[in-house]
């Protein structure tokens, strides 16, 4: 049981000035919940921030009622700024209100690296540009039993992009007061908002000392639209591998090695990296091959010590890894991703329309396998709430080398198209799939997922 205060504050997150945020709890990111595989965990969120807010649990396979629906609010306890509310709020058919809320999540599922943010409607990316994001970590006894590198040697790692003001302030330009309200308004924004800052767990470009031995890294890319193509580089010009182990939804059946890894909005990626191929006293830098000048640079790993090793990277990880075959699929849906109109604006839109909380996109049945085929006309990691899914195809030809394990989004890339597969299973309800540009989520890129 837990309970999460949102609230303001401010944080030095850059040396010598102040920036406010919205926080759960005063952090950012929020604070890291730790469970266990099959011991649910209520979490009750009390909303201090001047508006409505959405919890949603991003990867938990949770009842729906606890699911985050983006109508769903928790009211704030002082509301100052109706004009925030829009047109949710005076939606009778689609509101229901608190203003503290319990969301319960039974946790029944593979251990896991999930994170939990922010997802009011039309509202969902700047809410957590300024900072409604946090971990939520899934452990469970079988990944327990591999030793793998763990205690000050497992590393979550949450990245995300921001930009900064003179004074501190985080600027969210398609928010700017003289744009707002004003048709074609996202039109600059209309592939995200990007920062020039890269954040790690909340430092920016933090150096963080290691010991020369294995680390588990837990990469979440908790930016709103940028993509990494992450790259362990030594002083000596040395690439180190990246030896994933986990995928959004947990531990592969075995590693696969890297060396570089690609990870859209909302991906996880678990990785060991092997510091003790580096002299103590070097560094390792962790970059972004797709990053230019400083956006290139996310963090650095200084090797302090030399230190004894007794963790290990088994050849068989995992072996409940999902393995759902095509001929068990009793659909196949087409699904595209596309520039579209929404409420008369540029927006994105789902098999041609925009996200409307009234209407039921997608039917499912409890039980079904199907196998789902996206497409893309530019850059759009799409992700399914409820259910992993396995990436059965990419481009017309085998899935690539990190779309390996049980994942939750899928980074589809211009013009590509990709082939999923999964059972829908747990629970019946009301659910989602969008796009994870967070801007493509609020400019209409979601649809109704309903499990019957
Ligand atoms: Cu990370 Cu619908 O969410
Ligand atoms: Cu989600
Ligand atoms: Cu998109």
């Amino acid at each position: 049981r837990y309970e999460i205060t949102q609230r303001e504050t401010s944080a030095e997150i850059l040396p010598g000035v102040r920036t406010p945020l919205w926080t759960y709890e005063g952090g950012f990111p929020g604070p890291t919940i730790e469970s266990r595989r099959g011991r649910p965990v209520t979490v009750t969120h009390r909303n201090l921030l001047p508006v409505p807010t959405v919890v949603h649990l991003h990867g938990g396979h949770t009842p729906a009622a606890s699911d985050g629906y983006p109508t769903d609010l928790v009211l704030p306890e002082h509301w100052h700024d109706t004009a925030h509310g829009g047109h949710v709020m005076h939606d009778p058919r689609a509101v229901r209100s608190r203003v503290t809320r319990d969301y319960t999540f039974p946790l029944d599922q593979r251990a896991a690296l999930l994170w939990y943010h922010d997802h009011r409607m039309d509202f969902t990316a700047p809410a957590i540009w300024r900072g409604l994001a946090g971990l939520h970590i899934v452990r469970d006894d079988v990944e327990d039993a591999l030793g793998l590198p763990s205690g000050a040697r497992e590393l979550p790692l949450m990245i995300a992009d921001r930009a900064f003001a003179a004074d501190g302030a985080l600027t969210y330009p398609a928010l700017d007061p003289a744009l707002r309200g004003r048709p074609g308004v996202h039109g600059p924004y209309l592939a995200g908002v990007l920062g020039d800052v890269i954040l790690v767990n909340g430092a920016p470009w933090p150096v963080h000392e290691v010991d020369a031995a294995r680390y588990r890294l837990r990469i979440l890319n908790a930016s709103n639209a940028r993509h990494y193509e992450l790259e362990a580089v030594a002083d000596d010009g040395r690439v180190l591998e990246l030896v994933q182990v986990g995928a959004d939804l947990g531990l592969l059946t075995a590693p696969v090695a890297h060396r570089s890894l690609p990870i859209a909005p909302a991906e996880r990626y678990d990785v060991v990296v092997d510091f003790s191929q580096v002299p103590v006293g070097g560094r390792v830098r962790l970059v972004n091959r797709l990053g230019s000048g400083r956006t290139r640079e996310v963090m650095a790993f200084r090797v302090a010590r030399k230190a004894a090793d007794a963790s290990r990277v088994p050849r068989t990880l995992a072996r409940d890894v999902p393995e759902w075959r095509r001929s068990e699929a009793v659909r196949v849906r087409d699904l595209s991703f596309r520039a579209g109109r929404m409420h008369g604006r540029h927006g994105w839109v789902i098999g041609g329309l925009p996200f409307d909380p009234v209407r039921t996109d997608v039917t499912a049945r409890l039980g079904e396998v199907e196998v789902w085929r996206l497409i893309a006309d530019v850059h759009h990691p799409v992700h399914l709430h409820l259910v992993g899914f396995r990436v059965l195809s990419r481009g017309g030809g085998p899935p690539l080398p990190h779309d390996a394990g049980l994942k939750d989004t899928v980074s589809l890339r211009p013009g590509e198209s990709a082939e999923i597969i999964t059972r829908f299973e747990g629970y019946r309800g009301r659910y989602l799939f969008h796009c994870h540009n967070a801007e493509h989520e609020d400019m209409g890129m979601m649809a109704n997922l309903e499990i019957v």
